[in-house]
């Protein structure tokens, strides 16, 4: 369905995450029709740029982006414009207001702040003092929101004095994931799952998402960050709660963000104590990518004191009566075996077996959620393997692979989040109190880190991590779970 006119102002117009992925996505939902003529989006940065040379630019990153120069490429460029803006100078500011106001009838504003955090509040001083956070505003803002709980608290005071918590969108893009939003219908729109969803039927899970990408052009945020700021803060532990949390009495915001909070809060502490037992955080050395050969992270950095892991493992455990003594095992890392991002349910043994041993052992049910590549679900069950011979016993996936059973593109993460800010629902986007709660989980793990006085563990690129990711769950009798299993 379409949605309400509006002017989407970019700050950071410029950057890596308009060009790549914002300015895509809203090409794709304009030819899908969702983008109704009369909107407008404006990219803002401090370059001197005028309209046509930021559309020249636009153009091309939508051909990188593989949406290439198809006929209606230059209808969509003339939605878009380009304003020079600095947030810490004054000029520009009133005439890029007048604009926006004078704009009748008024257009739903959406001002997404895709710079780093240290521009936030600047930003939204600006858009107060000239008059732009009225009741129609809605203000985006992308992780990392602060680096612990403290600056969080910090940013979101700051971004609070400007604007209602109603219209502040705090995107983590893992929320607007075809699988990740899966995941509510089937657990709450199935009556097979939900009674067993518990310590009393399932062993335990794992959320484990690789990437084989390196840091990429981002040294200067991401030393300062590291893989547990960078993915667990936010991702990991957003799709824990999805995973984790009670049924909403309904899918509105509020009630959804309650149980994800309830979730984050009864998360067991980690801290000095037992942070060593409980996390493993590793960096990569020199090894390969896609057959390629590829160098460590101390190499692209240029400096090899630097001690920001790139992988994660740890063990979480939720305090509460759904999920008292079930494992949460998370990794995720850079520069690992394949891109893989999936959550694994494991269910508990059968608690007898009649079976013999010629029939092979009975392995645990598995229902795998595989949020990238291919999306889908798959359910392992046991089966007899056909044929005369005697009963021989084997886990096949069902499988449902969404590509294969819906044949169509799956809108991007995005493209979904941005047309929800236009239609104001928060659903998908983090509270302030959620993300705070999940930093005050962060805040002692970092703590511990930073007190220790060993170095992250080295891993081969390439490879699945550090060794003592493997043994963190195999001492428990588990195993990391590989698409052949
Ligand atoms: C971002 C992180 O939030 O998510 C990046 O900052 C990471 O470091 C990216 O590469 C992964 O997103 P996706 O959608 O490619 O899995």
């Amino acid at each position: 369905l379409p949605v309400d006119r509006f002017d989407l102002a970019i700050f950071g117009g410029t950057g890596d995450l308009a060009l790549r992925k914002l300015l895509p996505g809203l090409f794709r939902r304009f030819l899908d029709g969702q983008i109704v003529p009369g909107s407008r989006i404006l990219g803002i940065a401090r370059d001197a740029l005028d309209d046509d040379a930021y559309r020249a630019r636009v153009g091309e990153a939508l051909e990188r982006s593989g949406c290439g120069a198809g006929p209606r490429t230059a209808e969509f460029l003339q939605l878009i414009g380009f304003r020079t803006l600095d947030a810490t100078a004054d000029q520009g500011w009133d005439a890029f207001a007048g604009e926006l106001k004078a704009r009748e009838p008024r257009p739903v504003r959406v001002f997404y702040l895709a710079v780093g955090p240290a521009l936030f509040v600047d930003i939204c001083e600006k858009l107060r003092t000239h008059g732009l956070n009225g009741d129609d505003a809605r203000i985006v803002i992308e992780k990392p929101i602060g680096k612990d709980s403290a600056s969080a608290a910090r940013i979101n005071d700051a971004i609070g004095a400007g604007f209602d918590e109603r219209h502040i969108f705090r995107i983590d893009h893992y929320l607007g994931k075809e699988t990740v939003q899966n995941l509510l219908a089937l657990r709450f729109a199935n009556a097979l799952f939900e009674p067993l969803w518990n310590a009393a039927h399932i062993d335990h899970v794992q959320i484990t998402v690789a990437e084989t990408l390196g840091m990429e052009q981002r040294a200067s945020y991401y030393d300062t960050a590291g893989a547990l700021r960078d993915m667990v803060q936010n991702h990991l532990l957003q799709l824990l709660c999805m995973v984790a949390m009670e049924p909403p009495a309904t899918l509105n915001a509020d009630a959804v963000r309650d149980e994800k909070l309830k979730v984050l809060r009864a998360l067991r502490p980690i801290d000095a104590g037992n942070a060593a037992a409980l996390t493993v955080r590793g960096q990569y050395r020199a090894g390969a990518a896609a057959g390629k050969a590829v160098p460590g992270y101390a190499e692209e950095l240029g400096r090899s004191d630097s001690r920001t892991e790139t992988f994660v493992a740890l063990k979480a455990e939720i305090g509460n009566w759904r999920w008292g003594g079930v494992p949460f095992y998370l990794r995720t890392g850079k520069r690992l075996a394949e891109r893989v991002s999936e959550i694994v349910v494991s269910f508990r043994q059968v608690p007898h077996s009649i079976f013999d041993a010629a029939s092979g052992p009975v392995t645990r049910n598995k229902l795998v959620l595989r949020l990238q590549p291919d999306e889908g679900v798959k359910l392992f069950l046991m089966i007899k393997e056909p044929g005369p011979g005697g009963l021989r016993l084997k886990r096949v996936p069902l499988d449902m692979t969404f590509a294969e059973t819906f044949g169509v593109h799956q809108p991007e993460a995005y493209e979904r989040l941005l047309m929800d800010v236009v239609r104001g629902n928060p659903t998908l986007f983090m509270r302030r109190d959620e993300v705070e709660a999940a930093w005050q989980w962060i805040d002692p793990i970092l703590a511990a880190w930073n007190a220790d006085r060993e170095p992250p563990k080295s891993y081969t690129a390439g490879s699945w991590g550090p060794g003592a990711a493997v043994a963190l769950i195999e001492r428990d009798g588990r195993t990391w779970h590989e698409e052949s299993d």
